[in-house]
């Protein structure tokens, strides 16, 4: 269960956001709304959130989950691969030392946007992409190790980041799209299969019993309520817009 989850409201540079979506520029003001009405559905699951001010100066600085891997025991402080983010994990930094007492953090060459790391209790697949790569997957494993937690790695092909494809719901229960239902790192698990044409909604969040979902993808929250879930529908359409879902827009701890 999650007690906790930060936030970074989104500030006006978000507009000028890293995509690769072709689906436009977000509207800001209807960021900040949906942003709002996700912080009220984390207080409905029963998390105190934390909210931190816009960072003008890094417009991907709302998707906090990448900057920062957390654990029960220990928090990792990432290197994103992506040269315009980098500079989002002082602000991340300061905020986690009021938490943890035992920070590390993945250093060059090594780097790791924690959107590509899922946690299955206390195992965590970490995936290898254009933002992640194999010498900070190592330096996240070695980490792992030091606090009797595990990992491996999964490489990509088509996704940003691992969890744009696949979503951990607790229960042996997987959320997974595309390439990711046949790969045999994942052959355990009881899929619940993502249609193509609904392929955003594999990024979902389980908190505490409940399942956020995206608005607009029927098929998708259907599947999850018939594996036995509740779900809460959020609308993050303008988040979407920066290749950004519902589980990048917090870190739960
Ligand atoms: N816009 C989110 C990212 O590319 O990291």
């Amino acid at each position: 269960m999650f007690t906790k989850a930060i936030v970074r409201t989104p500030g006006k540079s978000m507009v000028n956001g890293l995509t690769t979506a072709g689906l436009g520029q977000p509207n800001y003001d209807l960021a900040l709304a949906q942003h709002a009405a996700y912080i009220e559905t984390l207080k409905q699951c029963g998390l105190e959130v934390i909210v931190l001010p816009p960072d003008e100066k890094y417009p991907d600085s709302v998707f906090v989950e990448d900057v920062a891997l957390l654990t029960e025991t220990c928090a990792i402080i990432t290197n994103p691969g992506a040269p315009s983010r980098k500079g989002e994990v002082a602000g991340i930094k300061e905020i986690l030392e009021k938490y943890y007492g035992d920070i590390h953090e993945i250093r060059d060459p090594g780097t790791v946007e924690a959107g590509d790391i899922m946690m299955v209790g206390s195992h965590f697949f970490i995936g290898l992409s254009e933002r992640t790569n194999m010498n900070g997957a190592f330096q996240t494993i070695s980490i792992l190790k030091q606090n009797f937690l595990t990992g491996s790695t999964v490489k990509l092909k088509n996704v940003l980041h691992l969890k744009t494809g696949v979503s951990y719901l607790e229960q042996n229960n997987l959320v997974a799209c595309g390439e990711f239902l046949s790969k045999p790192d994942f052959e355990d698990f009881n899929m619940l299969k993502i249609d193509d044409d609904e392929a955003y909604s594999a990024n979902c969040i389980w908190v505490n019993n409940k399942v956020i979902v995206p608005k607009g993808y029927p098929k998708a929250k259907q599947t999850i309520e018939q594996a036995g879930y509740s779900t809460i529908v959020v609308d993050v359409s303008e988040f979407r817009k920066l290749d950004g879902g519902l589980s990048c827009l917090s870190l739960r701890f």
